[in-house]
């Protein structure tokens, strides 16, 4: 009796984890069957469905079906007993109100997987630039998406649509890979950066898509081994590392390859930047940009150790961060503006081991052809050069006695 008892409800079990488990033996938590609606606020029900997955001891999948929901800012958090997907096939959506309306923050996960055609709609109208009241909230507006100490994990097919901040936020992960990924913001957004990057390593963002006022690839302080291929950027910031040195705490950037990307109507193509009177001192070393196409890029490529942003900063003290070891190999297209190439670097920390192959850019306006400028930098140069990049041949300056 008893023993025919157990086998039915070991049959049972058995027959109900089949129907919730897929293919990969996941089990299945969807929102809907923990009451989500479309169309109605789901902030506490994703909260439930999270805490049954993540606790799982089989892999598990947290499914949002079509739809569209309304979320307030979540934290998902592990660490979780097993693998998690968190497939997203609805559109989560902020409530349009700006300040607090972030939507996600993934934390202490190891082996998420965030997947599916789905959307975080941030709702975000763009800030103003002409207005400094509007822009000191600016800054402080929430992220749509971030990913905070996630390690093992893939996120791709999703789509970020409208962040009232920086879209995608990867602070504090290891071995963490984006591809497939859409992000969209109007033109007219500022710090609405697509991707960015800080204190990570094994960094790979792929086959990927960005529009957006800022931007569009960011890799910040205490970086390494950040791999950007395949990304498509327009109309936006470009690529850019930095800015770097405006933090005390930013230690070292290290390993950063972007390879075969195309940057359309973007106002900056590839660049480095760094803050005069940096807040630390640190190297930059190991930059490569490789196999670049630029349509209509204002200034397409550039070392900049001077940025300095609303005059946040004192120019006259050079940058504190030394950069070594970058190359610009094929990089073809055109420039929306003469000065195709632009080093300007620091003054008490000329730029060494940059190397400058096979340029080849055509200036997009009427009259005339693309020039370089170079400051405290003799780059190695090798292959086609259009233009020849630092032919003024501007000399080093020697260090400044101040500190
Ligand atoms: C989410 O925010 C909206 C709008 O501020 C509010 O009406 C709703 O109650 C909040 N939901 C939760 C679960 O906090
Ligand atoms: C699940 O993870 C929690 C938190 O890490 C841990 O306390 C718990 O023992 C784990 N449960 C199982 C069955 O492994
Ligand atoms: C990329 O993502 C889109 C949109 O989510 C999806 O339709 C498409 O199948 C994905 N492509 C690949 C190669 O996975
Ligand atoms: C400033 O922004 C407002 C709001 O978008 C706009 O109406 C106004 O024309 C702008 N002013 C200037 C000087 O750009
Ligand atoms: C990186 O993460 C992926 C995805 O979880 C995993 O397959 C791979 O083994 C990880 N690599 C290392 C070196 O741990
Ligand atoms: C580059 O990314 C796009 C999606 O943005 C994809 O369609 C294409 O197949 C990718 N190319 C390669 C060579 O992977
Ligand atoms: C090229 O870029 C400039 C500056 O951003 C812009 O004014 C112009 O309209 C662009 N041209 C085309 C053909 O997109
Ligand atoms: C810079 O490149 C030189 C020559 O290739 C190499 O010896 C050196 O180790 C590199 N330094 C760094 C920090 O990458």
């Amino acid at each position: 009796m008893m023993g025919l008892r157990l086998n039915i409800m070991a049959l049972l079990l058995h027959l109900s984890l089949m129907l919730a488990s897929t293919a990969k033996g996941q089990s299945i938590f969807d929102i809907t069957t923990y009451g989500a609606k479309p169309n109605t606020d789901i902030t506490q029900t994703l909260a439930n469905a999270w805490k049954d997955a993540c606790t799982s001891t089989n892999p598990s999948k947290l499914l949002i079906p079509t739809g569209v929901y309304q979320l307030n800012q979540s934290i998902l958090h592990g660490p979780c007993n097993s693998s998690i997907e968190v497939q997203m096939e609805g559109t989560l959506q902020a409530h349009p109100d700006p300040i607090g309306a972030g939507l996600v923050l993934f934390q202490y996960i190891d082996q998420l997987t965030v997947s599916g055609t789905g959307a975080f709609d941030g709702q975000g109208k763009g800030c103003k630039k002409n207005d400094t009241h509007l822009n000191k909230i600016c800054n402080e507006l929430p992220m749509n998406v971030r990913f905070s100490s996630i390690t093992n994990s893939i996120v791709k097919d999703i789509t970020s649509l409208d962040s009232n901040y920086f879209h995608i936020n990867l602070l504090s992960c290891k071995n963490v890979t984006l591809q497939n990924v859409t992000i969209i913001a109007s033109e007219n957004s500022p710090n609405t950066d697509g991707v960015h990057v800080s204190r990570s390593e094994e960094i790979n963002i792929l086959n990927t898509q960005i529009s957006t006022g800022a931007d569009c690839v960011s890799v910040g302080g205490t970086n390494k081994q950040i791999v950007i291929t395949n990304v498509t950027c327009g109309p936006g910031d470009g690529i850019s590392i930095g800015s770097l040195g405006k933090y005390t705490k930013e230690r070292e950037v290290t390993g950063v390859a972007v390879k075969s990307c195309k940057l359309i109507n973007t106002w900056n193509g590839v660049r480095i930047k760094t803050w005069p009177d940096s807040a630390s001192a640190y190297t930059a070393s190991d930059l490569h940009f490789e196999d670049i196409e630029m349509v209509n890029v204002s200034n397409p490529i550039i070392i900049n150790q001077e940025y300095c942003s609303s005059n946040q900063c004192n120019n006259k003290i050079p940058s504190k961060i030394k950069i070594l070891n970058v190359s610009f190999k094929n990089i073809r297209g055109t420039s929306a503006t003469s000065v195709a190439v632009k080093f300007i670097c620091s003054k008490d920390l000329p730029c060494e081991g940059v190397e400058v192959a096979d340029i080849d850019l055509a200036y997009n306006g009427v009259e005339g052809q693309t020039t370089s400028h170079c400051v405290n930098v003799i780059p190695i140069i090798t292959g086609k050069q259009n233009p020849r990049a630092c032919v003024e041949a501007t000399p080093i300056n020697p260090p400044s006695t101040t500190d």
